[in-house]
């Protein structure tokens, strides 16, 4: 890669609708997140939030670093003012009768908010992925849910999302608390493809699901609703109490990842929320500190690389469908198409 040379993009993940921030952490003042290597800036309006590459066309400062009046982002290097569909609509240094530049315009990015989170698209292209996936617990009054610490990984995205969906695993990095190393036995199932995504057959692990000492066996499913956003849910069927998490992750150079997580629960709902989200942070620890020393840090899509078990039947159908969305930021192919 030059050193000069713009990065490109990887075009699939650049279609998806990927988590940029929690909306409660968007305030008056604009941020800046960098998302498949792009600076975006993103900021508050009366219409709800906006996502603008993060870049000034007159001078290249970055909008972030300046102020949002009037609903305007008013660039902080020569006072520019970008309204919210990204025309600058006032320079300070001209007479105001004189016309301001068609080109004099920000790089605006599709964004919506929805179950908290606010996700941008990269590429404006309408595609399969411009819905959004439901995540029905996060309506449903019956649930409650909270909102996991986003938390950085130096680890590549799709390693990141393999992990959340590897049931073998809890028994291990999660002894004492999701899993329990004398019950690690994985019984025998299935994934399948339904409508749009992966569904996991229900997959029974003993398990203590929220850290307070109740041991019991929990019926997991998992799904993979996109290449960076997955689901599971987890059963009591005795008491009917219901665990449910959507994850999602968000690129931000190849080998950095942030994670988003929404984690909701039927039961215990007057429990703090703080110790869902204390518990979360911990089992997530627990995961990054195996994640970041996984060699190649990219995932191997090529299903011959590494080695697997009827238990990763998970993972398996996340490394195909990745391979066939053709997704190559933060997975072993693109090693070997560069170097073709
Ligand atoms: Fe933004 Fe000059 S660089 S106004
Ligand atoms: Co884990």
């Amino acid at each position: 890669m030059g050193t000069d040379k713009r990065h490109e993009i990887d075009p699939v993940l650049a279609s998806e609708w990927l988590p940029i921030a929690y909306a409660h952490d968007i305030a008056d003042q604009p941020i800046q997140v960098t998302i498949l290597e792009e600076r975006v800036v993103l900021f508050r309006t009366d219409d709800g939030i906006k996502a603008f590459k993060d870049l000034c066309i007159h001078r290249g400062a970055e909008l972030s670093l300046g102020k949002v009046v009037n609903n305007c982002l008013v660039c902080p290097y020569h006072g520019w003012e970008y309204n919210q569909e990204g025309k600058c609509v006032k320079i300070p240094q001209q007479p105001a009768r004189r016309v301001i530049p068609p080109k004099a315009k920000a790089v605006v990015f599709p964004c919506m908010e929805r179950y908290g989170l606010v996700w941008v698209k990269l590429n404006k292209e309408e595609t399969m992925a411009s819905t959004l996936p439901e995540y029905e617990e996060f309506d449903d009054p019956s649930f409650k849910t909270v909102y996991a610490n986003p938390h950085i990984i130096n680890a590549a995205a799709p390693r990141v999302v393999e992990n959340f969906l590897d049931v073998s695993h809890l028994a291990f990095v999660h002894e004492g608390s999701l899993g329990d190393s004398d019950h690690a036995e994985i019984p025998d199932y299935k994934v399948h493809w339904k409508d749009n995504r992966y569904v996991s057959d229900v997959i029974p692990v003993y398990a203590d699901p929220d850290g307070t000492g109740k041991w019991s066996i929990l019926n997991y499913t998992f799904e993979i609703l996109r290449p960076l956003l997955a689901r599971l849910k987890k059963v009591n069927e005795e008491t009917n109490e219901i665990f449910s998490m959507l994850f999602a992750v968000q690129p931000q150079a190849e080998r950095k990842s942030k994670i988003f997580a929404l984690v909701s629960r039927n039961y215990d709902l007057e429990t703090p929320d703080q110790y869902y989200i204390d518990f979360q942070q911990l089992i997530i620890d627990q995961d990054t500190a195996v994640v970041e020393s996984q060699r190649p840090e990219e995932l191997p899509l090529d299903l011959q690389a590494e080695l697997h078990l009827p238990p990763d039947r998970v993972s398996i159908a996340y490394r195909r469908w990745l391979s066939e969305l053709g997704v190559t930021y933060g997975s072993e192919v693109k090693k070997h198409k560069q170097m073709k």
